[in-house]
């Protein structure tokens, strides 16, 4: 049985997960905040499908109209359709996303800024923190991202470590490798790409890893998860 949360759930300092638990789906999709001072930002703001519903969540746990940043960690509609929606109710505000993101999320029709974070030094600077943005490309977009939060060490990083389960949990169970195989070996390309990207958080101090997919990875299950990672046959070598 799926786990159900009707609320945000605290993080760490700061940092929240505001996902979507009603569809019973194994492809389940999560958005994190990170509020900062006067200042919020969304992290894969989620889908036009549960706008509704996660709106409302969000409403909880923070004043909606500090939202400043959606951060995008690529275009999928999963994470970006519900834009033009956040922007009907708080109007146009910031995509921080890489330039070959933004490229497309434009393509949703949007009226915030586009802010290509290749070009503007892959930092943010918040009121109490800054996030640095880790680029992955083609994991599985050519402008992938991550991002980490320098105050709390979470990292957050899209579709990579996500994990495609009906028994969902909000933190990941002792089965969560096998659920992240399956949605892995599909979206990833390859393992050259994967295992040369993985070097770029080998050495990075992580408390948590936030997927868009799946479970949350507490800080003591997270090198398992990058070796795991390392060693799956995805993508291209699916169809050899
Ligand atoms: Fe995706
Ligand atoms: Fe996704």
């Amino acid at each position: 049985m799926a786990e159900k949360y009707d609320s945000a759930v605290k993080l760490a300092d700061g940092n929240y997960w505001v996902g979507y638990t009603e569809a019973e789906s194994a492809f389940r999709t999560n958005a994190y905040i990170i509020e900062s001072g006067d200042e919020v930002a969304l992290i894969d703001a989620g889908s036009i499908v549960y706008f509704d519903s996660m709106f409302k969540q969000i409403s909880k746990v923070v004043d909606v109209k500090k939202i400043k940043y959606f951060i995008q960690h690529h275009q999928d509609p999963d994470l970006c359709s519900s834009l033009p929606e956040w922007e009907k109710k708080i109007g146009p505000q910031k995509i921080l996303a890489h330039t070959k993101s933004n490229i497309l999320i434009y393509h949703y029709g949007v009226k915030s800024e586009l802010v290509n974070v290749d070009l503007e030094g892959w930092e943010l600077e918040m009121p109490d923190r800054k996030i640095k943005f880790i680029f992955m490309p083609y994991m599985h977009s050519p402008g992938e991202i991550m991002t980490y939060d320098t105050k709390t060490k979470v990292l957050f990083s899209g579709d990579i470590f996500g994990g495609l389960s009906f028994d969902w949990a909000l933190y990941a169970n002792e089965d969560y490798f096998e659920a992240m195989d399956a949605f892995m070996e599909h979206y990833m390309p390859s393992k050259e790409i994967v295992n040369a990207n993985l070097k770029k958080i080998e050495n990075l101090e992580i408390s948590m890893i936030c997927p868009q997919h799946g479970s949350i990875i507490p800080g003591d299950r997270v090198k398992e998860a990058i070796e795991n990672m390392k060693n799956l046959d995805c993508g291209s070598y699916l169809y050899e």
